[in-house]
């Protein structure tokens, strides 16, 4: 209800990543879909793996070159950032939506000053022309790009379709041969008789100790032969016995192995002919749509390129008028210049425009003395100040939406303060959208409008600040609340047992259940739907369903609440008192 007076900015729908590895695809997302809003800050809150680093990668479009973008799109300005090109991505990513890293060092030059790298970012897109042109065209574009992407994604479920089905025979055939092996094993290693064996040898090893008399020592030779003989026998059969059921076993599977082999040829085929109808499709639908689209994008073009070139000759005419009244009156040198100047930068940022944006920059993050530091090199900075630059040099380009990928997490505390209220300011200022990513719902809670709870690649709690914080339902976000150390007492708390599922073969059901100590018997079988709690919470948990059984979160985060709840009431008290105490007096400085 809350959020239909928002105005929605970007929109992530059941957005599936996976990477190819030697070891076969991770599924490192699996279905994650949310809204960003105007001017409010969406955490994502989850332990490390669980995808969101991926997520925000795949935003910004910049995902290494084994990643599979399998399903989903991102939708911002009714583009969707999944489907256009590289060559054209630059247009929004560090533009339109900036990112600021955990490793300040890693997005800052080493060897270039700190200046030159700010007013870098303000001169690639210094055309002030081009981006008019690229403003006037943005529907049509998009409306053409979309029929391309459209196409794009219907050639990759088809090539998709055929890949998943090599996958299964490949993870059969795979499963066939271990069986081989592991035979095979077996049969060279097998041993009934291992115990009786060992302690033979030690008996006899001890004997042999005892004694340097050779006919002595012969006599024990003999005697342990004669009794470890059987045993040998014993074992030699039940191997034999198991290389008989291993050539068994190699040829039942072997033949299981060929036919598999075929059938993975002929389905390969068969999927082949009807990816290739689906693409036939997809181009159907796209040359029937293109035509119109593409002429409205073309007549669009000479329209922005006529009003352009209109503009540009009104400007022209403005300042000859100009000029001449001024060289007439007699205007000085510097005054000419000043029109001049005035008339240059309609076109393109100057280098000296682009300095004086970067040192208001910087004075805006925080960071004294901007002209000393303006020459600066990264390593002349602190870590703090460091990252201070890369929120700045993501702010250049005005950005709309800014993503924080664990901002704070190579910071000391006090530093990791610092850089939160920044960004918080910041958000605030610009009327920005944030995405905050953490591993630690500790940090998120002074940030967050919102909060999303991420698990193996998949959201499974979403809501308020407050909901999520005050009346949590899922049993992982009751993990992730009692790991949080204590504010008063710093005392590290319980830790979530156990580690987060491998993500080659996810697991079916809940995710979490076996980590969770109410997980139930659907918990591993079925995967949870989301549960509405509110209009803007949802949990995916079966302890949710209106069958379960009545689960309590643990007393520990209960406890917290009702602590931090209190604190809470005892500083609005204190608010209250301070704003009757200060009667009407002033401004309130924050
Ligand atoms: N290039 C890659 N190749 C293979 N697997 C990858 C690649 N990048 C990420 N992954 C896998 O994807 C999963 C999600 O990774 P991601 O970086 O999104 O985690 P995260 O939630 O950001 O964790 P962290 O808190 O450690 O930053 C992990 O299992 C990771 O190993
Ligand atoms: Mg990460």
């Amino acid at each position: 209800m809350e959020n239909e007076n928002k105005q929605l900015v970007l929109s992530v729908k059941d957005l599936a990543v996976s990477f190819k590895t030697d070891a076969g695809l991770v599924h490192a997302v699996r279905g994650v879909s949310f809204d960003l809003f105007k001017g409010e800050t969406l955490c994502i809150v989850g332990e490390s793996g669980s995808g969101k680093s991926v997520t925000s990668k795949t935003i910004m479009g910049i995902l290494s070159a084994n990643a599979v973008i399998e399903n989903g799109s991102v939708v911002y300005e009714g583009e969707d950032l999944t489907k256009i090109d590289e060559s054209e991505f630059h247009r929004i990513r560090g533009h339109k939506i900036g990112m600021v890293f955990q490793d300040p060092l890693s997005s800052l030059n080493p060897i270039m000053k700190v200046g030159k790298q700010i007013t870098e970012a303000m001169l690639v897109n210094s055309d002030l022309m081009k981006q008019k042109y690229d403003r006037i065209i943005s529907k049509e574009e998009a409306a053409y790009k979309n029929i391309e992407a459209k196409r794009k994604t219907a050639y990759q479920r088809a090539d998709r379709l055929i890949e998943n089905s090599d996958e299964d025979y490949n993870k059969q055939i795979y499963a066939l041969d271990s069986k081989i092996k592991e035979a095979y094993y077996k049969a060279s290693t097998i041993n009934p008789r291992k115990k009786e064996m060992s302690a033979l040898y030690e008996k006899y090893e001890k004997l042999l100790h005892e004694t340097k008399d050779g006919e002595k020592r012969k006599a024990i030779y003999a005697e342990k032969q004669k009794e470890l003989q059987p045993l040998i026998d014993e074992m030699n059969a039940a191997r034999v016995e198991a290389s008989k059921e291993a050539s068994q076993i190699q040829a039942e599977n072997k033949q299981k192995i060929k036919e598999l082999t075929a059938q993975k040829k002929s389905e390969h085929a068969r999927i082949a002919a009807q990816a290739k109808q689906l693409k036939k499709e997809a181009d159907a639908e796209f040359n029937a749509s293109r035509p119109a689209l593409k002429a409205a994008l073309d007549a669009k073009k000479k329209e922005a390129k006529a009003e352009i070139e209109k503009y540009k000759v009104e400007e022209k005419a403005k300042y000859d008028a100009d000029m001449a009244a001024l060289k007439a009156k007699g205007a000085s040198e510097e005054e000419l210049a000043k029109r001049t100047k005035e008339y240059n930068s309609l076109f393109k940022i100057s280098k000296e425009e682009a300095k004086a944006a970067a040192l208001k920059v910087m004075a805006e993050v925080g960071i004294p003395q901007p002209e000393v530091r303006f020459n600066q090199y990264p390593f002349e900075f602190s870590g703090g100040m460091r990252q201070r630059i890369v929120i700045a040099i993501a702010l250049t380009a005005n950005p709309e939406v800014l993503i924080c990928d664990e901002p704070t997490t190579a910071l000391d505390v006090t530093i990791q303060a610092q850089i939160l209220e920044l960004i918080n300011r910041l958000k605030k200022e610009r009327n920005m959208s944030v995405i905050f990513i953490s591993h630690d719902l500790g940090v998120v809670a002074n940030m967050a409008d919102r909060v999303a709870v991420m698990y193996a690649g998949k959201i499974v709690e979403v809501g308020t600040a407050a909901e999520v914080f005050y009346d949590p339902k899922h049993p992982y976000t009751w993990a992730l609340l009692s790991s949080i150390p204590d504010l008063d007492s710093h005392e590290q708390l319980e830790a979530i047992p156990g580690t987060p599922p491998y993500l080659l073969n996810p697991p079916k059901g809940d995710a979490f259940a076996a980590r969770n100590k109410y997980a139930m018997a659907i918990d591993f079988k079925s995967e949870p739907p989301f549960f509405k709690v509110t209009d803007t919470h949802y949990a995916a948990t079966w302890l949710l369903d209106k069958r379960a059984p009545q689960a309590e979160k643990p007393r520990i985060v209960s406890q917290r609440i009702k602590a931090s709840l209190a604190r809470e009431e005892a500083s609005k008290e204190q608010e209250a008192k301070e704003v009757k105490s200060e009667d009407n007096g002033g401004d309130q400085n924050a």
